[in-house]
């Protein structure tokens, strides 16, 4: 590009906060690094003392840097910390290898995975922004695309041309985002009209959502154990007992997204803050749960999409030792947790039968007695249910009071097959 070392995929990971390295964001940073497509072969990390201004980290540790990048002939290093274009370009000089930050490997695994239109306009404005700033000399293929000779201005300097034709791309980008949002909004206004409820996936990356949108849809969108694997929203629409709804996938949400990025794809995820019900997905089996949870509801906040009701989808709990798919509800009977898998379909039919509860139909109040042998489906009813009350009948069996979405069509049958005298109680509610 600028006359940077050129790039390979051989590289050295530095992190070095200033309150120490940490596992955890070690690890986010070789997924990271891989998601990108290189391959680490080294990771220098440590404590920083203070921000050098010259090279963000101090003479010892770039001596330390500079080694293992000539003892693993690194190809490019990669720093989890956001970089000045100065540091940017003093580190490269003095390691003589590539050097990315972590907003310019995000934006890069950004452009790798962008399908849509849309999303890689998104992705190459957001890159042009990212650039700008970084701007020192040489931007010939802009130049290429405008035709080149006769572009430059009598008196004009070769880094002010570079300027003029980086904001010329901008522009125009940005004018082309704007049509692409205008029709996507025509078809969320016709979706209205037709009163379609849209249910958005959203989730920290790696989550599952992909994985969870194919199972519930049976489509084939790109899935991989790779940060970002998606980026634009990918709708399809989804039948479920009677109820027709369209499915959101969307971008995966990740801490210190650099700011260019936030609002570059908020528009991707404008499908979600107005979807009529979100389906917060989460990683049962990640340590940093509650850290990620509480990323993902900042952003929903950001997006003005926190007033939407969400329901929590614990995935992968195949990865859970003795964990069982199960429905979680609050005091009123609110559903606000279910445990799935994603990958095994363990639990799917509880999820789409909260769907249906959600934005089609009421609950069903039924009294039940259930004899001794009907332990399965007093177990069954306390994970799918709202168990209102469970009173033994002093035979070993039970008199039970529950409430069910009235579209939960698995359950009734269950209940009406092995219980033909439950009664139904008239004074069902609507959810
Ligand atoms: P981004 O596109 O980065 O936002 O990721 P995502 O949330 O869409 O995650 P994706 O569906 O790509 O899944 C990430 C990884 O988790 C993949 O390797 C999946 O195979 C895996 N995965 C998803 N669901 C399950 C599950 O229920 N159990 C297990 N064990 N793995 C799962």
């Amino acid at each position: 590009m600028f006359d940077r070392p050129g790039s390979g995929s051989r590289a050295v990971l530095v992190h070095v906060p200033q309150a120490g390295p940490d596992q955890e964001d070690l690890d986010e940073l070789r997924l990271l690094a891989l998601s990108a497509g290189a391959e680490p072969v080294a990771i220098v990390a440590g404590r920083l003392r203070a921000i050098d201004p010259r090279y963000y980290i101090g003479q010892g540790k770039l001596e330390e840097l500079a080694e293992t990048v000539a003892a693993h002939e690194a190809e490019l290093v990669l720093f989890n910390h956001a970089l000045t274009p100065s540091q940017e370009r003093n580190l490269e000089k003095a390691l003589g290898v590539r050097v990315v930050d972590r907003s310019g490997l995000i934006l890069d695994i950004f452009a790798q995975r962008a399908r849509s239109f849309e999303g890689r306009l998104q992705v190459e404005l957001a890159q042009l922004k990212h650039l700008s700033t970084r701007l020192v000399r040489g931007w010939t293929h802009l130049e290429r695309q405008k035709g080149g000779i006769g572009l430059r201005g009598p008196g004009e300097t070769q880094l002010e041309t570079d300027k003029r034709l980086l904001a010329n791309r901008i522009r125009q980008i940005q004018k082309r985002l704007k049509q692409v949002e205008s029709q996507r909004n025509q078809g969320r206004v016709a979706r209205r009209r037709a009163q379609v409820p849209v249910v958005g996936l959203v989730g920290y990356t790696n989550a599952g959502k992909s994985t969870l949108f194919n199972a519930l849809t049976q489509a084939e969108v790109y899935s991989a154990d790779q940060l970002f694997a998606t980026l634009d929203p990918t709708l399809r629409r989804l039948e479920t007992g009677g109820l027709n709804l369209v499915l959101a996938d969307t971008v995966g949400f990740i801490r210190h997204l650099p700011h260019e990025l936030v609002a570059a794809f908020r528009s991707t995820l404008q499908e979600s803050a107005e979807a009529d019900l979100l389906l917060h997905v989460i990683d049962a089996n990640d340590e940093r749960m509650d850290e990620t949870m509480a990323e993902v509801r900042l952003v929903l906040a950001e997006i003005g999409a926190d007033q939407i009701p969400c329901i929590e989808v614990y995935n992968k709990i195949d990865c859970l030792d003795g964990a069982v798919p199960h429905i979680e509800r609050d005091e009123a009977g609110r559903p606000i947790r279910v445990w799935v898998s994603a990958r095994t379909g363990a639990g799917l039919d509880l999820l789409t039968g909260l769907l249906e509860e959600a934005l089609g139909g009421g609950v069903e109040r039924r009294t039940l007695s259930l004899s001794a042998e009907q332990g399965e489906l007093r177990a069954r009813l306390f994970r799918e249910a709202r168990v209102l009350s469970d009173t033994p009948d002093g035979e070993g069996g039970w008199t039970l009071c529950v409430e069910f979405p009235a579209k939960a069509n698995g359950l009734r049958r269950a209940i009406g097959d092995e219980n033909p005298h439950a009664e139904a109680d008239d004074s069902a509610q609507d959810f």
